[in-house]
């Protein structure tokens, strides 16, 4: 410690002699006093949490510190504060930030607090003093109301980003003063009910980058003829509900970024422009209602084209490939266009990612020119009418990560090996008419990650050589034509989910499947599985939904199955199998209490080792933008499970799944009393032990099973009565007994006042409502007690209603963070300029 102590003063005396100063002390006890309001308005328990470097002591020089630039060497005075995200990932807090803890920073130039959650600005700030402020970063909070009217007093403002917020006010007029400004954002906030005028920006003249969406689409910008003072490079205005092009936009030439996308504008693809604006770089159309493609002869070194979701059609311009040779990034699906994809498109020799899927082109792939764009990495032909043979010839795409043919008429063998790609990670070849054995060249495709090749009329086995696919995860060969028995040497060890459903495979279940970790989903329905189910099961196994339906199988159900601590689905029906329902079901843990995880999906691979668009400085240099950062389907997005409810098959994906517990033994031979165990499993949503030979009473502890949809118990040899406590399952609406030995009142209150008649035939002596039996013993007191109770059960379905409502919305919100973070580019943008923004100083 004194050692420590004695260099560090022997180390500061040299730096005085080389002139060194330590800053300000003002600025460092301001620091310190910034670092306590984090922690106070943060849910932070130890000071070391955060701003490590921040320490309260005498010699510590606090240009030094993290998130702190002192610029000028002789005064070092504190330029720079890049405070974002400092409460980002903690437990949220609100906290109303307090400008006032700045003002010691009298040079300061450049203030970053955004991500950081704070509910608003205390009033009388002061902040405006900080005259020769020239970024401030307030982005990402939850600022409501509108901004301090004195903001206009911080004349040196060039970076003024306010975006997603939930700010509301009339800000342009407090920005209009602002002549200094170079990038204004204002997406993502709450401003509605207004008219936003572009000319109320017109003296901006320094305007480079302005960035504004609507929430809802009660604003409009209005787009009224003013001519505005400034040239734009990034005008990003998707979701504004324009109309039509903003007039202004004639006279902009300067622009390299433009989004607008959502906007509901139509006519002719507006070549005018590209025309104008020879450096545009990227051009955002996304979900309009264009309708005719055209371009001029004039060559443009547009960079990245978005035009899907829009309604042209007819052919694509003859000269496309020639007019715009250096897309990098082209998506035109979703659209009408029809014929064969130009040969001109060959000579985009830069393409990297082309997505014409659902279109109607066609042609043969031998003769696409797509084989010539040899920089390709993401290739997608879905859902068109492309035919002939997939891979014909040498395809060089050497490049290669995902290529997408599904959905097309290709036909004939998969030919022998002619791409040559080794860096394949996803091959889509499903919902074609492709025939033949599955070549054991396909092993060779050492990376790939997602295989999907269903719904073809392939025959034969699976290759062995598909245990070279050492990264697969996601293997479909469901609704083809494979036979034979699986070989048990066959052995998928990184494989999560395997689709093996409706072919004619045969033979004996291989152990492997159960004896790794991996497997989360398997899938073997209708085909000809026989014997016994496998019971060496692997304790610390994943898998999360077993579907063996359709089969063959025999013996009873081997209690080891109870190992499989995560399953979630498990269908067995339409089986042979005997003995009783093992009671250890219950040791299922996730049908118990449910699956904590929830937002835990994301686990696809998101970096593509793509460049990821170096966007510092993209509009204020000449730096070239690069891709968008391109994002592979996360994996949960291509898992689906489709499992029986209420007599139809329901497909589970993504969020939806990890709800989804369901349980299937139908149609087997099982005998002996329904363990009273099955009423743990209370996450249970579907529960199906029809057309058995059970025997014994319907358990009351069926009433726990709380989230239950459909109970199925129909077709067996049940007895007793139906236990009244079954009123208690709110959820329920399917609920089948019937064709059992049933006896006693049937119940009538809640839930059950809803089930008719064939709910309960074939059940001797049920009676009362709704079958024509009615119980003559039964006292009137009973009568009146279950009439009272009807005006309750009124008050619970609204109560149960608005909790379904409820987790209905929370799925949704889920589902749209998901789809709105993964898919939707503007936001991608807006993130990446965001990131720019941050960086700028
Ligand atoms: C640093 O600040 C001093 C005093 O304000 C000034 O004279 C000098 O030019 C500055 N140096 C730089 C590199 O800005
Ligand atoms: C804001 O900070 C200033 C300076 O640190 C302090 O004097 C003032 O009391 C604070 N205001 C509020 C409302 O906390
Ligand atoms: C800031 O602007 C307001 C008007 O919005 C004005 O009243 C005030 O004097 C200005 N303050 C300074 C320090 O210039
Ligand atoms: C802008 O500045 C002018 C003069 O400098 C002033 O009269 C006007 O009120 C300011 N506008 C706003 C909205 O602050
Ligand atoms: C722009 O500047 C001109 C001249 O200074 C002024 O007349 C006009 O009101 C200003 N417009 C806005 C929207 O501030
Ligand atoms: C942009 O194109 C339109 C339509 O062709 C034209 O009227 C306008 O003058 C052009 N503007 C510039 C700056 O070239
Ligand atoms: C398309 O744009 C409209 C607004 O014009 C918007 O309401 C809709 O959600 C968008 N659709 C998609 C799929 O983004
Ligand atoms: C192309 O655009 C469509 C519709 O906007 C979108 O769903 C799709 O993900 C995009 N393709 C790629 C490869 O990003
Ligand atoms: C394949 O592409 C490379 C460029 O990526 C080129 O050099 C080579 O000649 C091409 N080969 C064939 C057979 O087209
Ligand atoms: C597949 O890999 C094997 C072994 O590395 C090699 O002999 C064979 O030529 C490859 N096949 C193709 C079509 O690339
Ligand atoms: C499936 O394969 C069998 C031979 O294994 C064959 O007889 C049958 O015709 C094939 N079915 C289809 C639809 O190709
Ligand atoms: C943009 O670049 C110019 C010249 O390099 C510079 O003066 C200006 O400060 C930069 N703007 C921003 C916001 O960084």
């Amino acid at each position: 410690m004194f050692l420590f102590k004695l260099l560090a003063w022997v180390s500061i005396c040299l730096f005085q002699m080389h002139g060194y100063k330590g800053c300000l002390e003002t600025e460092r006890t301001a620091l310190l006093e910034i670092k306590r309001f984090f922690i106070a308005v943060s849910d932070i328990e130890y000071e070391d949490e955060i701003l490590t470097s921040w320490v309260d002591d005498e010699m510590s020089d606090c240009c030094g510190w993290e998130q702190v630039e002192c610029v000028n060497a002789t005064t070092r005075r504190v330029n720079q504060l890049s405070l974002d995200g400092i409460k980002l990932t903690r437990r949220f807090r609100s906290g109303f930030l307090n400008l006032s803890m700045f003002l010691p920073f009298q040079e300061l130039e450049s203030l970053d607090l955004s991500d950081n959650y704070f509910g608003g600005v205390h009033e009388n700030e002061g902040i405006c003093e900080l005259k020769n402020l020239f970024e401030l970063n307030l982005g990402g909070n939850k600022f409501e109301g509108h901004l301090p009217r004195c903001l206009n007093n911080l004349t040196h403002l060039k970076v003024l980003d306010i975006s997603s917020n939930k700010l509301s006010g009339i800000l342009p007029s407090v920005i209009a003063n602002l002549t200094s400004l170079e990038y204004l954002a204002l997406y993502d906030n709450k401003f509605k009910g207004r008219l936003f005028s572009f000319c109320s920006l017109a003296n901006l003249s320094k305007l480079e980058v302005f960035q504004l969406s609507m929430e809802t689409d009660l604003l409009q910008v209005e787009t009224e003829n003013c001519l505005p003072t400034f040239q734009l490079k990034v005008l990003s205005l998707p979701n504004c509900n324009l109309g039509v092009i903003p007039n202004f936009l004639l006279h902009q030439f300067n622009l390299k970024y433009l989004d607008l996308s959502h906007n509901k504008l139509a006519g002719n693809f507006p070549t005018w422009l590209l025309e104008n604006n020879t450096k545009l770089e990227v051009l955002y159309l996304i979900n309009n209602s264009f309708s005719r493609f055209q371009l001029t002869s004039a060559q443009h070194g547009l960079l990245s084209l978005d035009i899907s979701r829009n309604s042209f059609s007819g052919k694509l311009p003859q000269n496309m490939g020639i007019v715009l040779p250096k897309l990098v990034y082209m998506n035109i699906s979703k659209n009408s266009f029809e014929g064969n994809i130009p040969s001109s498109i060959g000579k985009m020799q830069g393409l990297r990612l082309l997505d014409v899927s659902s279109n109607n082109f066609a042609g043969e792939l031998s003769q696409s020119p797509v084989t010539n764009c040899f920089s390709l990495e993401w290739l997608e032909l879905s859902n068109n009418n492309f035919d002939g043979q997939i891979f014909p010839n040498y395809m060089n795409l050497t490049q290669l990560l995902l290529l997408y043919l599904d959905n097309n008429h290709f036909s004939g063998k998969i030919k022998d090996g002619l791409l040559r790609s080794t860096e394949l990670m996803v091959l889509d070849i499903s919902n074609n008419r492709l025939s033949g054995h599955i070549p054991s060249w396909m092993g060779n495709f050492s990376n790939l990650y997602i295989l999907s090749m269903s719904k073809n009329l392939l025959e034969g086995n699976i290759p062995v050589q598909f245990n070279n696919l050492a990264s697969l995860q996601i293997l479909d060969i469901s609704e083809n034509n494979l036979s034979g028995s699986m070989i048990s040497t066959l052995n998928l060890s990184s494989v999560e989910h395997l689709y093996l459903q409706n072919n004619a495979l045969g033979g004996s279940i291989p152990n492997t499947f159960f004896r790794g970790s991996a497997l989360e989903t398997l899938d073997l329905r209708d085909n000809y599985f026989s014997g016994r189910i496998p019971h060496q099961i692997n304790e610390h196994s994943n898998l999360r939904a077993l579907l063996l339906r359709g089969n063959y199988l025999q013996g009873p159900i081997p209690h080891q199955l109870c190992q499989l601590r995560q399953l979630s689905i498990m269908d067995l029906s339409h089986n042979r199998l005997n003995g009783s329902i093992p009671a250890c079901i219950t040791n299922l843990l996730f049908w118990k209490v449910g699956n904590e995880s929830l937002y835990g999906l994301g686990k696809g691979i998101s970096d593509l080792g793509a460049d990821v668009a170096e966007m510092r400085n993209y509009y204020n240099s000449t730096v070239e933008l690069f891709l968008d950062r391109i994002h592979l389907r996360s994996l949960d997005e291509q898992v689906e499970v489709n499992f029986m409810t209420k007599n139809r098959y329901e497909s589970y994906k993504g969020v939806i799944l990890e709800y989804m517990a369901g349980l299937d033994l139908s149609s087997n031979e099982l005998t002996g009393d329904i363990p009273s165990e099955i009423g743990d499993l209370q996450n249970i949503h579907g529960l199906n032990l029809s057309h058995n030979f059970l025997s014994g009473s319907i358990p009351e502890s069926f009433s726990n099973l709380k989230m239950i949809e459909s109970l199925d118990l129909s077709h067996n040899k049940l007895n007793g009565q139906i236990p009244p406590q079954l009123t208690e399952l709110h959820s329920l609406s399917k609920f089948d007994v019937s064709y059992n030995n049933l006896s006693g009142p049937i119940p009538d209150k809640e839930q059950f006042s809803t089930f008719d008649e064939s709910s309960y035939r074939g059940n001797l002596h049920l009676c009362g409502p709704p079958i024509n039996k009615s119980c003559t013993n039964l006292p009137e007191l009973l009568e009146t007690s279950s009439k009272g109770a009807e005006d309750e059960s009124a008050v619970d379905m609204v109560a149960f209603y608005w909790s379904f409502v409820a987790s209905c919305v929370t799925v949704m919100l889920g589902l749209l963070a998901i789809l709105w973070n993964s898919r939707d580019p503007s936001n991608q943008i807006a993130e990446e300029l965001n990131y720019l923004s941050n960086k700028s100083a």
